[in-house]
This record gives C-alpha cells, sequence and structure tokens, in this order.
C-alpha cells in the first residue's frame, strides 16, 4: 500500500514537471484574412474582417504591468499586413538599440521551415511608436511600409510586409510572430512580450515563430 502511494506521488511530481515544462511552448495558429488596407494608421473597414489575437507570452516582464498588443493580419498575392494596437503608458525611445524603445517587432518566415536560425526567406523587422524603423536579418525598407499613431491607450502601428521570395495565396501557412517592446522612463526595456515565442529567441531562430495561416 504504502510502495503504491510513493509511486502514485512520484508519478504526479513527474507529471507536473512536464507540463510546466511544455506550459507556454506550444506553437500558435493565426489566421490571416484577404484583404488591403491603406497603410496610414487608421483603421480601414477590411480590418474588421480580420480576427484579432493577443500578445500573451511574457518573455520579461509582468503582466497587467508592461506594453502588449492586440494585433490583425491581412494578406494579399505580394505582402502580409498587421494592425497593431500598444497597450502601453509611458512611451519612451531614449535608448540606442531599438529593441529597447517603444517599439513592435514583426518576424516573417515565408518557408515556414522552422530552422534554429535565418534563413533566405526568414525576416525581422521592427518600427517604434514614431514610425522609426529598424531592421534584423534580411529585412530592409524596401519591404516594409508603417505608419503609426499616439492613442489614449499606447500607440497603433500598421504595416506591410512585402514577401521577397515567393507569392502568397490561399491555404498557404508561413512563419509570423509579433513582439511588443516596452521601455520605461529611463530608457531601459522592461517587457518583452510576444504572440508565439516565449524566450527572446526569434530575433535569431525561427523555429520560435508560431504560424499564419492565409485564408480568403
Ligand atoms: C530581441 C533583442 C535582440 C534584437 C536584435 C530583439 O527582438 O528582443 O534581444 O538583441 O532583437 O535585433
Ligand atoms: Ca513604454
Amino acid at each position: 500500500m504504502k510502495r503504491v502511494s510513493i509511486i502514485l506521488i512520484l508519478s504526479l511530481i513527474a507529471l507536473f514537471l512536464l507540463a510546466s515544462l511544455t506550459l507556454g511552448q506550444q506553437t500558435q495558429t493565426a489566421v490571416a484574412k484577404y484583404g488591403k488596407p491603406k497603410i496610414d494608421a487608421q483603421m480601414d473597414e477590411v480590418w474588421k474582417s480580420a480576427m484579432e489575437y493577443v500578445t500573451d507570452r511574457y518573455v520579461s516582464g509582468t503582466k497587467g504591468k508592461v506594453a502588449y498588443a492586440k494585433f490583425r493580419v491581412l494578406w494579399d498575392e505580394d505582402s502580409i499586413y498587421v494592425w497593431a494596437e500598444v497597450y502601453d503608458s509611458l512611451l519612451n525611445k531614449d535608448n540606442t538599440n531599438p529593441w529597447e524603445q517603444d517599439s513592435v517587432e514583426i518576424f516573417v518566415d515565408e518557408g515556414n521551415e522552422k530552422a534554429s536560425s535565418y534563413d533566405a526567406n526568414d525576416a525581422q523587422y521592427r518600427v517604434n511608436f514614431d514610425n522609426y524603423q529598424s531592421f534584423g536579418t534580411n529585412a530592409s525598407k524596401d519591404y516594409f511600409v508603417t505608419a503609426t499613431r499616439k492613442t489614449d491607450f499606447g500607440y497603433v502601428v500598421e504595416a506591410q510586409i512585402k514577401m521577397r521570395t515567393k507569392k502568397l495565396a490561399e491555404g498557404m501557412v508561413i512563419g509570423f510572430d509579433l513582439q511588443v517592446n516596452d521601455a520605461n522612463m529611463f530608457g531601459n526595456r522592461v517587457g518583452i512580450v510576444a504572440w508565439n515565442e516565449w524566450d527572446n529567441e526569434s530575433w535569431r531562430n525561427p523555429s520560435y515563430f508560431g504560424n499564419l495561416k492565409l485564408e480568403k
């Protein structure tokens, strides 16, 4: 009897450890609807057909204390489009590192290979609340059109990311992630909040991106 309960307790502990290891690490899938908005930081009618998602993986910083975003994605044959509403009560861009300024990052893997390092069809884009763009691997201004606007809750970002290696089509699944960087009044980054990733790895490891399914 005693031995049975010890085994039971040990397996419960093992189960708990396994659950906490895998928790928050499931790859998520979002749906992008077909449509082309005007990039002006105003919400077009076409955005209303798109599903809304929330960045809810707190890579650093505590939920309720640091900035996060609600976002939607659209697509057409040449681009994906992102609408993000960032809830951030204090906007700061003092840090010389753009990723430590109040900003949004968008990660795209056109082939969705989920490789552990960037290949030719992966790219990292960033724009701060003041519409200052910066670029990680493979990204450049030629493929990034953005507009931002301050609001009473923080700021909005509207972005077009042009595809670099292929035409998009209905039913395709590409790799995608969205990250919010939150700076405090001293220009220090106090929050990194992502939609899919959980370890501040997306900038160098596309296997941390989620999936974006293109629907009509
Ligand atoms: C990460 C930073 C990294 C930067 C590089 C950001 O997404 O959060 O830690 O240094 O990308 O571009
Ligand atoms: Ca902030």
